[in-house]
């Protein structure tokens, strides 16, 4: 269905469709996504390219994170072989090699004896990349890597350097900027992780373009045009604080309130209206920081 017919839909058929996730891409996430699949094609070498994603918590990591993956879903040659082009995972709560290689063999779908050492679990990690022709892997949420020693934070990341050595596959890691701080504690990791940021957003072209294209998914009966009314387009990103989350949901809200007041558009009075509270705003008012 087009967003054509979509606009012609019932209101609660419109809303529901406003309020699925879908992703929107702008110009610092294309460049990622560039990069991303430059490593897909990398052929294996000893020292593959690898990188990290760096962010504010909020801001579009896991989604940027996750376009990529359904965008290379497994899928079955010809020939029966089963490729599974890039593996997702989230970084243990710890630093925690035995639970990490888990979760890379279950997101495998490999059976394996949760008993099986270390080394067992290494070798059939090596070979699902092999037979599965894994191109990337992608570890999210990789600052939980600090909760830990530096002692076992140090043999965590060096089981990932081990990782990118055995398989000969790039490694992107996924986290916020305490990420930094673990990947620091060695310069030969450090000089293997460099960062690529997805920074707060500020009033520029990139971040009007984006609310230009945010507009664009929604089924509302009247043009809004929000990024060419200043005040409205200003206001918006002050309550959001800059996170790509609270201008996606403030948005997202905005556009349901535009349905079932039957204004069909989305202006000031309206982001009035909805009365929306800052991040930091709601952190004060529950006391807790
Ligand atoms: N490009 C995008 N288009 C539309 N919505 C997006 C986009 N990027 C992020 N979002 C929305 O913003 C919210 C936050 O994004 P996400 O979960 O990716 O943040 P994160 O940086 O991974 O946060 P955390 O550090 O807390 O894990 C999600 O609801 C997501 O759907
Ligand atoms: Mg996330």
């Amino acid at each position: 269905m087009n967003l054509e017919e979509v606009k012609r839909l019932d209101d609660e058929e419109r809303i529901r469709f406003i309020q699925r996730d879908r992703f929107v891409k702008y110009p610092r996430a294309r460049r990622i996504l560039d990069r991303l699949e430059d490593l897909l094609k990398y052929p294996d070498t000893l020292r593959p390219p690898s990188f990290m994603i760096v962010g504010d918590p909020n801001n579009g990591k896991t989604a940027l994170a996750l376009y990529f993956l359904r965008n290379n879903l497994p899928y079955e040659r010809e020939s029966g072989e089963i490729v599974y082009p890039v593996v997702f995972v989230q970084a243990p709560e710890k630093p925690d090699l035995s639970r990490f290689y888990d979760y890379v063999l279950d997101a495998l779908k490999i059976p394996y004896r949760r008993s099986a050492p270390l080394s067992h679990r290494e070798a059939l990690i090596e070979q699902a990349f092999e037979e599965y022709s894994v191109k990337l892997i992608i570890i999210d949420e990789i600052h939980n890597v600090l909760s830990g020693s530096t002692l076992k934070q140090r043999e965590f990341m060096n089981g990932l350097k081990n990782l990118t050595n055995y398989t000969k596959r790039p490694l992107v890691l996924v986290g916020t900027k305490d990420a930094l701080i673990a990947t620091d504690t060695d310069a030969q990791i450090a000089s293997r992780f460099k960062p690529e940021y997805l920074p707060l957003w500020t009033y520029d072209k990139d971040y009007l373009s984006f609310l230009n294209a945010i507009e664009k998914t929604l089924p509302l009966r009247k043009k809004s045009d929000i990024a060419f009314n200043e005040r409205l387009s200003r206001k918006i990103l002050e309550l959001s604080e800059g996170y790509i989350g609270e201008i996606v949901s403030i948005i997202k809200e905005l556009a349901v309130l535009a349905i079932r007041s039957g204004k069909e558009k989305i202006d000031i009075s309206l982001l009035r209206e909805l009365g929306w509270v800052a991040p930091s705003g709601r952190r004060n008012v529950t006391g807790l920081g």
